[in-house]
């Protein structure tokens, strides 16, 4: 893998400002969000008042811990323009995520906030190695979901060839790849398997391909897994975070050169990290669930946003800005087997220390009497797929599952292609589990 890292002279200075001089931004921008929200969203003054809280009480960083949060249930009760601080008219454009309901999450974006999206997603592909110029290969969808046009337009910012394919199709992603010499492409991880195994279907070699870097996002991922694409492709993978509610992918990202956890960009986006059940804001370096404020944006502010995802912040390293732990799963993810919390990420883990496991798998809950059972449907790989070489990969999984987590799993070791793809967000969880 080459060396790609960025030189400091093409940061944004803010990258690597002193901590006063980002504190001291982000006290200013602060003071106006919590302020813009307040005047012109009817949600945000209800809920200030009822907690005798006013924009004006925030002096310091630290008195936002008096303000109150935002859930998703809020942003449900304002569909779909409730949560707007400008006028429909100045609403450049709108985008959602998808909710089980049917009826997606709505969020808004002024040209300043799309040109202050584009930024930070321009940033983000420069602090993962993509350089003006190199050929951009976007393979998150496009449409209401963030990711698509997220990348898009921050690629161009960039200044970069945009190859705008959407998910899909993963037979034409390769053959796009290889003829547009793509050496930039941004996917979900577990869409970045299935065109790995494309590349194989049609006899190439993947670490012949001109890819040098995969930004990839929108789902937990572990360095396992980083590990098995890199060595595939002989390419960097940097992983890339954000959610819609707070303006979609890159709120956060990774550098190249470390790989290290994610810089969340400050300048734009104040993390803090809560006790999920007292909502105590907790001191960096401790675990907890994400929660966000935004400080620029115009069309959809955004106070103490509830993420539920599960991290710790860190001091920065390659930048000054402060970084997140990669994220190991959401608190909505986190399975409960006979008393043991897991999560989808710790299958993966022990899943590729497997051999003749390929990384593609489901997690199945079903009820058994009064007992949660877990099955994980796991494919093999094409030369071990006969029965014994099943057989053994089975009880080897169970047995990591079992030493390393500390339950028991039933494992279905099936012949290849026998799990879901994905061509986006992969569905880690089947619960078949009675609704009661
Ligand atoms: O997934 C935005 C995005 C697109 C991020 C492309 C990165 C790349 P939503 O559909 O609103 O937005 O889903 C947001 O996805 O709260 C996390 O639970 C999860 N997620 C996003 N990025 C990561 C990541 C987009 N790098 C939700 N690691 C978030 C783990 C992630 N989980």
């Amino acid at each position: 893998m080459k060396d790609i890292a960025p030189a400091r002279h093409e940061l944004d200075p803010i990258e690597i400002a002193s901590r006063d001089e980002i504190a001291a931004l982000q006290l200013e921008r602060m003071q106006w969000s919590l302020r813009h929200a307040y005047d012109n969203v009817p949600f945000y003054s209800d809920a200030f008042d009822k907690a005798g809280v006013h924009p004006d009480d925030l002096k310091d960083l630290s008195d936002l811990a008096k303000f109150p949060f935002t859930v998703k249930q809020d942003l449900r009760n304002n569909y779909p323009f409730g949560m707007f601080a400008v006028p429909r008219e100045k609403v450049a454009r709108i985008h959602g995520s998808s909710g089980t309901t049917g009826k997606p999450t709505v969020v808004g974006y002024t040209r300043n906030d799309i040109d202050n999206w584009a930024t930070v997603v321009a940033r983000s592909m420069r602090a993962s190695g993509t350089r003006p110029g190199d050929v951009v290969h976007v393979s998150y969808g496009y449409g209401l979901f963030t990711g698509g046009l997220g990348a898009h337009y921050g690629a161009e910012k960039l200044g970069c060839t945009v190859i705008p394919v959407s998910g899909g199709m993963t037979a034409r992603q390769v053959t796009l790849i290889e003829d547009f010499g793509a050496s930039t492409i941004m996917v979900t991880p577990s869409y970045m398997l299935s065109i790995l195994d494309e590349y194989r279907a049609q006899g190439l070699d993947p670490r012949n391909s001109p890819l040098q870097v995969g930004i990839f996002g929108a789902e937990p991922w572990t360095n396992a897994m980083r590990q098995e694409i890199e060595q595939a492709f002989d390419m960097h993978a940097v992983d890339i975070y954000g959610l819609s509610e707070v303006i979609g992918p890159g709120v956060a990202n990774e550098c190249v050169e470390t790989k290290d956890g994610l810089h969340i960009w400050e300048d734009h986006f104040y993390p803090e990290v809560i006790d999920p059940v007292t909502g105590e804001v907790l001191p960096d370096g401790e675990k907890g669930e994400l929660v966000f404020t935004s400080l620029t944006k115009e069309a959809f502010p955004i106070i103490r946003y509830r993420t539920r995802d599960l991290t710790r912040l860190m001091p920065g390293t390659a930048r000054s800005m402060r970084r997140m732990e990669k994220i190991t799963g959401r608190s909505d993810d986190m399975m409960i087997i006979r008393g043991v919390n897991v999560f989808p990420t710790q299958i993966e883990e022990q899943i590729l220390k497997v051999p003749a496991l390929a990384p593609h798998f489901q997690i199945e809950l079903t009820r058994e009497g009064r007992m949660d059972e877990m099955t994980v449907h796991v494919e093999a790989l094409a030369d071990h797929a006969d029965e014994i070489a099943r057989a053994y990969a089975a009880a080897d999984l169970a047995e990591r599952i079992k030493q390393v987590i500390g339950i028991s799993a039933r494992i279905d070791v099936t012949t290849p292609e026998r799990v879901a793809r994905s061509q986006g967000k992969a569905q880690r969880i089947l619960d078949s589990r009675p609704k009661d």
